[in-house]
């Protein structure tokens, strides 16, 4: 998160120090990636971080691969993949590969009983169904349809639901998720043609701070296991923090889109990136305006990379057959583009209301049994003209 931010109470000088009300000093953490050259922020707690008292279990969670290579469009029906209390056993990996997981899931029940860390990844939730909060050791962030959650890797959270009925699309990143840099200038500013800006972030608010001792659960993803360990005082003890690492939200609906007089390409639409894909938000807007210009898009070859479509609301104007939660993925390898009908259909429309998530990765996917089980099986015979 290339700004910087501030909640609680920190002493006026890194790693000097800072005393409680009793005389005790304050315990500091460096909260940091990629060794100390990622972003970093400096976390000022009442008790040490590092008070493990048991190390309970620990269990093998990586996906269960069903095709490891393939040439096939598929569509999958998101909907369909059973809601769960648990947040983490509702997550379904679906399409897979070493550096990211694309999934769904569809918890019921808040994640209050336990922590959660993601060591291993940086995770990115879409909300398309649901509200509630985040809720971190760095401060509470409330979430809403359309926003994009970034919780970078190690965020010590949990997450409150107001309803049961919940809808998420999530990629778990092990590559830091980053704003796309040819918005950024020098100093990570977002530029003036950036599609949005500093000011339609979501940053963490209301610092709790909590003065409890104890036993702590937390579960804690690590190498495709999931660990739970138990600690000694209470996750979120910050009295105050600041610095570059942090979660924060970001409305689909505050994407400004990039239109002009002929087809925009992809890129345009871009939101996030990594070094192994890109997410990019597809918003309602007005199409094409030279006079002979096609809304549709063109056949293309995505040859060196995996496509995957999150159809989120609004007809989406390249498909048939296509609703919300659908997700489609077209293989690198073989070019994809509208069906018949829509190509030419296209041609004199003057807006969309089509709202959907694009994450496009630049090794191939792998196929879940999750997947297999959401998949209606013949969309790669979708484009045939009858
Ligand atoms: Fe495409």
């Amino acid at each position: 998160m290339p700004i910087y931010h501030r909640l609680g109470k920190i002493p006026p000088k890194r790693h000097t120090q800072f005393r409680q009300p009793n005389g005790e000093l304050y315990y500091e953490q460096l909260f940091g990636t990629i060794g100390f050259d990622g972003m970093s922020s400096l976390t000022y707690h009442l008790r040490r971080p590092t008070q493990v008292k048991e190390i309970l279990s620990s269990i093998d969670v990586s996906p269960k691969i069903a095709e490891a290579k393939t040439i096939k469009s598929r569509k999958l029906i998101g909907f369909n993949a059973p809601p769960e209390d648990d947040f983490l056993e509702a997550r379904k990996a679906l399409l897979v590969n070493a550096t990211v997981q694309i999934g769904v899931a569809a918890p019921r029940k808040s994640l209050t009983d336990y922590f959660y860390k993601n060591a291993d990844a940086d995770e990115m939730l879409f909300i398309h169904r649901g509200t509630g909060t985040l809720k971190t050791f760095l401060g509470n962030i409330s979430f809403e349809y359309g926003d994009y959650l970034i919780i970078p890797r190690g965020m010590i959270y949990q997450i409150e639901f107001d309803t049961e009925d919940n809808r998420i699309f999530y990629t778990e990143s092990t590559d830091p998720i980053y704003t796309p840099k040819r918005y950024r200038n020098h100093f990570g500013q977002l530029l003036e043609h950036s599609p949005y800006c500093e000011r339609d972030y979501k940053l963490p608010t209301d610092l709790e701070t909590h003065d409890e001792v104890g036993e702590f659960t937390m579960k804690i993803k690590k190498q495709g296991m999931l660990h739970t360990l138990v600690y000694a005082s209470h996750p979120f003890d910050v009295v105050g923090w600041d610095g570059y690492n942090f979660p924060y939200g970001f409305s689909i609906h505050n994407f400004e889109p990039i239109t002009g007089r002929v087809h925009q390409p992809p890129p345009v639409h871009q939101t996030f990136e990594t070094k192994s894909f890109v997410v990019c938000s597809f918003v309602p807007r007005l199409y094409d305006y030279h006079p002979l210009s096609i809304p549709a898009p063109y056949n293309h070859s995505n040859i060196d990379s995996d496509e995957v479509l999150y159809y989120v609301d609004g007809d989406f104007m390249s498909r048939t057959g296509i609703g919300p939660g659908y997700i489609s993925l077209h293989p690198g390898g073989i070019p994809h583009g509208p069906h018949p009908g829509t190509y030419e259909g296209s041609i004199g429309h003057t807006k969309t209301e089509e709202l959907a998530v694009m994450v496009d990765t630049f090794s191939p996917l792998q196929v879940t049994e999750e997947a297999v089980k959401i998949d209606d099986g013949k969309y790669y015979q979708s484009w045939l003209e009858k």
